[in-house]
């Protein structure tokens, strides 16, 4: 071995000739010069990973390359060329590909990490994510794209060393659920002159009636080359989604939604690939019309057919009432009633006396939340998802209409209110209100505590009421925003925790008062005690690619 520029270079000597290998193993770290040489292959002795001699590459691709140097022999001495690598960025880069393809978290963690060490901006990883994710999974857009859409939303929010570990969690989500499925083979748009939108938009909505998967899709990929902007596409598939009772549970309009605000944050160019793959979700999705539950014992489909015929009317009277409206409060106060045909009364009152269609579907997300906040634990541990998926629905529609505000969207507003009287039950009793000790002269002194608290089970109560408590101080919801996704980071990923908190976070933005907005993040906090703490194998895998970054050693003699 020698040491040269700061790298420890082993030199091996094989049928005749010299090779000048990086020591250090790529997978973790430990000392080739440990391992054997056998027929030009160097086996690494701690996971086996095999590499030729001459090049460096590896039989196993989890391990990666070891990096090799030119040599030249001149006379006694040998000569061994160290000069920087040109090409870093495109080998992370093509890492990062094949972490996604052989679904190996290790290697995501470790070219997510190099890359960030580089400068490189998150939304590189992230399109190569979202494209993938896109491309190579024959059942559509999925928990994996979600969870990484969310990642991305989240960032902004989260301190800056824990971004790379969130692109992390979004990407090894994506590998894990295109792991072992088919690709995709997309359909080509219609050819020659594209029919108008309205048509497109009218065909889109009976091909999804009749579930039939590929003219749906024909529909949206012909939509999008034809040049349908974001607000165009979130009217055509906000009306399908939203033709059916709370489809799909909701995740029919939340994944709808999710894609939209990936390709803000990736770009419209990327809309031809990811839009495409919503298509399965509309043709397959449940409609709850054929529930039990919505038709018996109150048909809650006819409350809302009759209120859905009283929406044009209603929109247009409002008309000249918009930014007047106060109703706020009593609104949240009638969705969390016990009365569907009030609740459907309520909404459609709101929006004649003024009321924006954003501003009753903001009461209604905000209203759904307070479910998750009043949650009894005396429920099924499993009743969580129940209110989880009502708050991520009604989420989803507020934000698709605060993109683009159309009549049949509205009608997920709607939905989410009969979903939040269903849900009443998981109030009863309601959980009691956080009660925090008195004002903290200090409130940053809290945080630790509260992860204390998630790294035992059971502690909601105490959680909410630390979360409040920081509040109440006058402690920042910035950092405490910051704390919460650095807690959510270290736990292994659970789809609908990470949804809790996504959308926790996007509602805290628009939600009008501080007791609105602490009600919301002491709900996400709730959601996420309750599911805490996991095994945190994920976290520890990211510590292990953090470590071999920095140059750490990982074994011990
Ligand atoms: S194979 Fe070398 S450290 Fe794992």
């Amino acid at each position: 071995m020698v040491s040269a520029d700061g790298h420890t270079i082993l030199l091996v000597y094989e049928a005749g000739c010299v090779y000048a290998l990086d020591n250090r193993c790529p997978h973790m770290g430990f000392p080739l010069h440990r391992g054997t040489v056998r027929d030009g292959i160097l086996t690494c002795h701690w996971h086996h990973a095999r590499f030729d001699l001459g090049t460096g590459g590896t039989f196993d691709p989890w391990a990666d390359d070891v990096r090799t140097y030119p040599v030249e022999i001149r006379g006694d001495e040998i000569w061994v060329d160290v000069s920087p690598r040109q090409d870093l960025r495109a080998h992370h880069l093509r890492r990062l590909r094949e972490g996604l393809e052989r679904g190996i978290p290790l290697v995501i963690a470790k070219a997510v990490i190099a890359l960030w060490g580089a400068g490189e901006a998150p939304q590189t990883p992230f399109r190569i994510g979202l494209e993938f994710g896109a491309r190579h999974r024959r059942a559509g857009w999925g928990p994996g794209l979600t969870i990484l859409a969310c990642m991305q939303n989240l960032l902004p929010l989260l301190e800056r060393e824990d971004r790379p570990l969130a692109l992390y969690h979004g990407l090894s989500a994506v590998a894990a659920d295109t792991e072992g499925e088919s690709p995709r083979f997309p359909l080509a748009p219609l050819p020659g002159s594209a029919p108008d939108f309205q048509t497109l938009r009218r065909w889109f909505r009976h091909f999804v009636e009749v579930r039939d998967l590929e003219a749906a899709e024909r529909c949206i990929v012909t939509a999008v080359r034809a040049g349908a902007d974001a607000r165009q596409m979130t009217d055509l598939l906000g009306a399908a989604a939203t033709d059916h009772r709370y489809a799909s549970t909701g995740h029919l309009l939340d994944f709808t939604n999710k894609a939209l605000e990936a390709l803000e944050g990736a770009g419209w160019d990327l809309a031809e690939v990811v839009l495409p793959s919503l298509a399965p979700g509309y043709v397959e999705a449940e409609r709850m019309e054929e529930s039990a539950r919505w038709r018996s014992p109150i048909d809650l489909v006819a409350i809302l057919e009759e209120a859905f015929d009283r929406l044009p009317a209603a929109l247009e009277a409002g008309r000249d009432r918009r930014g007047r409206w106060q109703g706020w409060k009593e609104l949240v106060t009638v969705l969390l009633g016990a009365d569907p045909a009030a609740i459907a009364h309520g909404l459609v009152d709101a929006l004649r006396e003024g009321a924006t269609e954003e501003e009753v579907s903001r009461a209604v997300a905000y209203a759904a939340a307070l479910r998750i906040l009043y949650f009894s634990l005396a429920n099924e541990f499993s009743d969580w998802d129940t209110a989880l998926h009502t708050f991520s629905f009604a989420n989803a529609a507020h934000h698709m209409l605060r993109r683009w505000p159309s009549p049949e969207l509205l009608r997920g507003v709607f939905d989410a209110a009969m979903s939040v009287y269903l849900d009443r039950f998981l109030n009863v009793p309601p959980a009691p209100p956080p009660e925090p000790a008195e004002e903290h002269p200090e409130p940053d002194s809290l945080l630790p505590h509260l992860a204390d608290l998630l790294d035992r089970q059971g502690q909601v109560d105490e959680a909410a009421d630390l979360v409040a408590g920081y509040l109440r101080s006058g402690g920042a919801p910035d950092r405490l925003l910051a704390h919460i996704g650095a807690l959510l980071l270290r736990e292994d990923r659970n789809f609908h925790t990470i949804q809790m908190v996504e959308a926790a976070a996007r509602q805290f933005e628009t939600l009008p008062d501080s007791a609105a907005r602490e009600h919301v993040l002491v709900a996400a906090v709730r959601y996420l005690a309750a599911h805490a703490p996991t095994r945190r194998a994920q976290l520890q895998t990211y510590r292990i690619a953090w470590r071999l970054h920095r140059g750490e050693r990982l074994y011990a003699d």
